[in-house]
């Protein structure tokens, strides 16, 4: 059995990795549909041995697809995800625009596969922030094994996350840089290259950003648990791609570096590289980038806090914060629901 797809947002970063891995993933597609602005209309993506011609969104009819992928900003799933689910396009989310409704299921596979059945509430399933995602699948052997009261985490996050406009600001600012020319940042309010810059996201009333907030009401909506206390800062740095998270916990019982070592060692979607040793550790560009698992090191017990875990997780924001993570709910979807 083959399903029809349609990528929303095909042309832009996470929608060419949403088509990179469903070809990868031998996805049973039937037809794909690429899909993006009137601007990009007529444009042609490889898929496997076919070629696909871009079509704009605004005249496509979601009749002709039976799942949607949908990566084009929160404005544009808001206006064509309900249209696309009233069609009988189950719609996957990857925008933030209805993570936190409550009746619409919010998935990471590794964490709450089974709340991908609540998808027929409204035909949409909602993929999670890429900053959340890499942590839960990271913590949920820890919390299923202590409990977690408390997450203390800073994130060290890749300019993918913003976009094809983001990874040409932080190439040409660093070559223009480099040959003594001056810049003038666009998509970021200060210079990216060469810099850190806490800020993703908007603002909000209680001095934390958006990007932020996500990591705490996205945590709570996945894990199940509204006790779960949540204190990020988001920082944008200048990597290309692969989002970098130092995360500190407090469990409800003592969980020794040891115990926590091997329950991450035989979780999904995780590997463990933790040796105590120079470069015995993942990152960003040499471990994560253009790879699907969710890396974890550095762990070790807080010497703070009795009950303190510390780690570092690394993953491509890309794939597992965004195309992989809705592919691998595609999967499951057709598996075990359409
Ligand atoms: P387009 O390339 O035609 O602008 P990124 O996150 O890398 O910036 O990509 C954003 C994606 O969302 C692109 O595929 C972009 O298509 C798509 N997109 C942006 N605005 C619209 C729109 N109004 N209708 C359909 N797709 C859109």
């Amino acid at each position: 059995k083959t399903y029809d797809v349609a990528v929303v947002g095909a042309t832009g970063a996470v929608g060419e990795a949403m088509l990179e891995i469903l070809a990868e993933r031998d996805f049973p597609v039937g037809e794909v549909y690429a899909l993006a602005s009137a601007r990009s209309e007529g444009e042609k993506i490889r898929f496997k041995d076919r070629t696909l011609v871009v079509q704009d969104l605004a005249k496509f009819d979601f009749n002709k697809a039976r799942i949607g992928l949908f990566s084009a900003g929160s404005s544009i799933s808001a206006q064509y995800a309900p249209i696309a689910a009233a069609a009988g396009c189950v719609v996957i989310d990857n925008t933030s625009q209805f993570r936190y409704d409550d009746d619409i299921p919010l998935v990471v596979p590794e964490v709450n596969p089974d709340d991908i059945a609540l998808y027929k509430n409204r035909g949409i399933i909602a993929n999670p922030n890429c900053s959340t995602i890499q942590m839960v699948v990271a913590l949920k052997p820890i919390y299923d094994a202590v409990g977690i009261e408390r997450i203390n985490v800073a994130t060290y996050q890749a300019v993918s996350g913003s976009g094809k406009e983001a990874i040409e600001e932080l190439a040409m600012q660093t070559a223009y840089l480099l040959n003594g020319k001056p810049i003038e940042p666009k998509v970021y309010p200060k210079q990216i290259a060469f810099n850190c810059l806490p800020h993703i996201d908007v603002f909000l009333d209680n001095g934390y950003t958006k990007e932020e907030m996500k990591m705490v009401w996205e945590t709570r909506k996945i894990m199940g648990d509204e006790s779960i206390q949540v204190n990020p800062t988001a920082v944008r740095v200048p990597v290309f791609y692969g989002h970098s998270e130092a995360v500190h916990i407090e469990t409800r019982e003592k969980i020794s570096a040891d115990e926590a070592r091997r329950l991450l060692e035989k979780a999904p979607g995780v590997e463990v590289l933790d040796k105590r040793e120079p470069g015995g550790y993942p990152t960003a560009v040499t471990e994560a980038a253009g790879r699907d698992p969710v890396y974890v090191g550095r762990i070790r017990e807080d010497i703070s806090h009795p009950r303190g875990l510390n780690l570092w997780v690394v993953a491509d924001n890309v794939r597992k914060g965004a195309a992989l993570n809705s592919v691998q709910i595609a999967e499951l979807l057709v598996k075990r629901h359409i």
